[in-house]
């Protein structure tokens, strides 16, 4: 006999399932399948790379058996058992590479965003962020101590926007303007829905335009860009050299390093004040030596320029995947780019330094995604149908993204594959819209 507990949780999944929001865990697909990647993170494909491999299998062999750094554990909290050399020489060689005065590894970029964005916020500081920032952001700002009134978010990659916000907060509160009282703002480097880069250097500029005490303290996600802008990989806000005008930055390890954690990188301070109070971190079985091994060989590629090469090749493909669908789609109504695209392959700057404007991730938009999905899996290619409430409604959409083992001929087949669709879709649709017409004509007469 189902409880009323089952009732509720029932009535909840059957009502998502009703309105196509049902998340599902659906089977990765095998590696047998052939089906081309467009859909994961591992935008460098150091997740197939034979000389990363080789590295970690080499590391893994001169780790003996009871020696201090074992495989496995260290089963316990950073904070009791858990601080073995392995992660303090991993910390000291990340804040080296990201040229940070200290770096503090998270088990996630989930938990590093959760972890600093619910202590360094004082109750009457002001939290500030880009309205499409990721979950792990919003969490942490809404378990902060920070009161959802004083917690105020911008329009997308606005700087006006954010310069509005901002001028509100110092018109209404003096200790901000007095520089007594901090503001924080929240941003990624490069969105994972949009693909478009932030203003960063804007974005600078206008805060100290508008509070130029240096208490506004700008916090940069760069999940998505490590490994893909920047000398070496090291990020957007290294590429544009504002290291020292950021106050946190987080790179993740799960996507173009292909590994799992992150890394936090701020002042000495502020890397002590997270140890005291950033809960994940204290709270959490600390980062197995194993996966740390995993981390130091993948940062050991970074290091070695072995990132330089397949980031190239990841901004080439995708300028050739936009200005190919750019002219394939104009003429379709099924599916179009957003504008910051179309604006990358009409740009004379496109190639411009101090990094490429051209992103791996890709959104195909589309009122169908799950049909488009469907259709280019049958033409042997993998991309994932992005739905609310992931997205707003009304912005659903079929995320591309590239990666460096992806080929020219891969994406051009994607891109005939989608024109494809979209103009059967649009037939379909003017089909429907023709025979619907027909009907309304046809009950008229009667
Ligand atoms: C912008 C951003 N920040 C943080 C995270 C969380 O990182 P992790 O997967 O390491 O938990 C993600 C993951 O999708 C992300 O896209």
């Amino acid at each position: 006999m189902p409880s009323a507990l089952d009732d509720r949780l029932k009535a909840t999944l059957d009502s998502r399932k009703s309105r196509q929001m049902l998340r599902q865990l659906d089977p990765a697909p095998p590696a047998s399948s052939n089906l081309v990647d467009f859909s994961s993170n591992d935008y460098l494909s150091f997740a197939r790379s034979p000389v990363l491999r080789r590295k970690l299998v080499d590391a893994l062999a001169t780790v003996d058996d009871g020696t201090a750094t074992p495989l496995y554990g260290p089963p316990s909290s950073r904070l009791l058992d858990g601080n073995t050399p392995l992660h303090a020489s991993l910390e000291r060689r990340l804040a080296a590479f990201f040229d940070a005065p200290a770096a503090l590894v998270f088990n996630s970029g989930f938990d590093a965003n959760v972890g600093l964005w619910t202590c360094l916020p004082a109750p009457d500081d002001w939290i500030v962020y880009d309205e499409l920032v990721h979950a792990s952001m919003h969490d942490g700002m809404r378990a902060s101590r920070v009161p959802s009134e004083r917690r105020r978010a911008f329009r997308h990659n606005r700087v006006e926007s954010l310069e509005r916000v901002l001028e509100g907060i110092a018109a209404r509160d003096e200790g901000v303007r007095a520089g007594e009282r901090s503001v924080w703002v929240g941003v990624e480097s490069l969105y994972s829905m949009d693909g478009d880069l932030a203003p960063l250097r804007e974005m600078v500029d206008a805060i100290d335009r508008v509070l130029p005490r240096g208490n506004v303290h700008l916090v940069v996600d760069e999940a998505h860009s490590s490994g893909l802008y920047g000398v070496r990989g090291r990020g957007l806000v290294a590429a544009l050299g504002l290291e020292h005008r950021v106050t946190v930055r987080v790179h993740t390890f799960g996507k173009a390093m292909a590994c799992s954690g992150a890394v936090v990188l701020a002042s000495p301070l502020i890397r002590d004040y997270l140890i005291n109070y950033a809960r994940p971190l204290i709270y959490s079985t600390v980062m197995t030596h194993l996966s740390a091994l995993a981390v130091v060989k993948s940062l050991e590629m970074l290091e070695q320029g072995h990132s330089e090469a397949p980031a190239a090749h990841v901004h080439t493909l995708a300028l050739r995947l936009f200005s190919r669908l750019s002219s394939l789609l104009p003429s379709t109504s099924s599916v179009s780019l957003p504008p910051h695209l179309v604006a990358i392959v009409t740009s004379p700057l496109t190639r411009v330094t101090p990094h490429p404007p051209t992103s791996p991730i890709i959104p195909l938009l589309t009122s169908s995604p799950r049909p488009l999905a469907a259709f280019l899996r049958t033409r042997g290619f993998l991309s994932r149908p992005i739905t609310h409430p992931t997205v707003p409604h009304g912005e659903e959409r079929v995320r591309v993204c590239l990666h460096a083992g992806n080929t020219v001929r891969e994406v051009d087949g994607l891109c005939d594959a989608v024109a494809e669709w979209a103009r059967e879709e649009d037939n379909r649709k003017s089909r429907t819209t023709g025979g619907e017409r027909r009907r309304e004509q046809l009950q008229a007469k009667l």
